[in-house]
């Protein structure tokens, strides 16, 4: 099929919820290349929305899926146990803060089990907490309880009054707002370590470490989602580390399974001691074939440091971009390979995306009107630099 068939079948069949896509399918991808069906290739900065952290067609994914194929077992249930799933749990608690994981299929899907966990570990002391308190501009995933948290009211008004109950938002590094939010039915206080769709925001260190102190002071439980920030990308396992704090839950996904889809709830002992059999549960979570390609993929990126190539290649790119000199950039903020830049009002962010599509390159955007980037790890310079260069040209344009 030539794109607009494709196009003519989208939006004739399915569920308009994207609109007017970027005009582009992609049928192959090689390293940090994608091709679509005329052949066209084009240098992606995007990786799925900061998922294919290896990029396409990598021999450790590829092998992970094949063999896991031709085993012939996809999927068992949790019914039984499942290898991976136990390897995959045993690799994240040695390499994080947590004691113990529960896998699941998406970063929402996470989200939402971790407000679960939340609420029952104060339930199962016979304590009535129960409220979450998030953050404005965030993002945490489009489930009922994850739109209660997302800080946006386009994301939240038609589901009103459907929305869980007792989930709130805060203006973002604003300490005194979130204390003002809080109360003794509070349970936990839910944030990105940096918002990624509300337009790469990292959080202030004082702001994180005070949050820490906050809930040791009172109780609440700092859950953080780091759904997108997560795996190496900015430039640490996991970002909150470069904060010097520790969550009692985070959530993972996106970069975890580098294109197979799969989510984690990584919890303390404290939490997860309040946990018991039948509190929660999935069919699909933890299957066999995800969690094989998720512990192949883990186990190279911690091999191979990924998360030093990351800070490295991050701080070179941001550079790069900051030396840009044009009218139209207002600020170019980040961590790592996960870089927003700020445009100024008279030059669209989709705009912009759409016409470094044009040129062979696939950028993407954040709310607010930024450009996000967020690359495949395994970026080469010379594809960033080739990047930098077709931006450049773009805004003088
Ligand atoms: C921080 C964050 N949390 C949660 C989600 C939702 O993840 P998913 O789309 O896998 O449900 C996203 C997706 O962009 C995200 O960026």
């Amino acid at each position: 099929m030539n794109l607009s068939e494709i196009k003519s079948l989208d939006s004739q069949y399915f569920l308009q919820v994207f609109g007017e896509r970027m005009p582009a399918c992609f049928v192959r991808g090689e390293g940090c290349t994608l091709y679509d069906q005329d052949g066209k290739a084009y240098t992606d900065l995007f990786a799925g929305i900061a998922v294919n952290a290896l990029g396409y067609h990598h021999p450790v994914i590829t092998d992970a899926i094949l063999a896991q194929a031709n085993a012939g077992v996809l999927h068992t249930s949790n019914i039984f146990y499942v290898e991976p799933q136990a390897e995959l749990a045993a690799l994240l608690c040695r390499h994080t803060f947590a004691d113990r994981v529960f896998f699941a299929n998406s970063g929402a899907e996470a989200n939402e089990g971790a407000m679960k966990l939340a609420c029952k570990y104060f339930y199962a002391q016979g304590v009535n907490r129960y409220k979450i308190v998030s953050a404005n501009h965030s993002f945490h995933g489009r489930t009922l309880a994850t739109v209660a948290a997302t800080g946006h009211d386009y994301y939240q008004a038609p589901y009103r009054p459907l929305l869980p109950k007792g989930i709130t938002q805060v203006p973002y590094n604003d300490l005194d707002a979130l204390k003002a939010a809080i109360d003794d039915e509070t349970a936990a206080i839910l944030l990105e370590p940096m918002q990624g769709e509300g337009g790469v925001t990292p959080a202030k260190a004082e702001y994180l470490q005070a949050v820490r102190a906050l809930c040791d002071e009172t109780g609440i439980l700092l859950i953080l989602d780091e759904v997108q920030t997560g795996v190496c990308r900015t430039g640490s396992l996991y970002c909150h580390e470069q904060y010097g704090v520790t969550p009692d839950i985070m959530t993972s996904a996106k970069g975890l399974g580098c294109g197979f889809p799969i989510g984690a709830i990584l919890a303390s002992e404290k939490v997860a001691s309040k946990i018991a059999k039948g509190d929660h549960g999935s069919t699909f979570g933890g299957n066999t074939f995800a969690c094989a390609v998720s512990l192949a993929a883990m186990r190279y990126m911690i091999d191979h440091d990924f998360s030093a190539v990351a800070k490295e290649k991050g701080a070179y790119l941001m550079d790069a971009v900051r030396k840009i000199k044009s009218n139209h950039i207002a600020e170019v903020r980040g961590m790592g390979l996960l870089i927003g830049i700020q445009l100024t009002d008279d030059c669209l962010a989709g705009d912009v995306m759409r016409r470094m599509l044009a040129r062979g390159f696939v950028p993407g955007t954040a709310s607010g009107n930024v450009i996000r980037l967020a690359p495949p790890l395994i970026i080469s310079y010379e594809e960033m630099d080739a990047f930098v260069a077709a931006l450049a040209e773009e805004l003088a344009e």
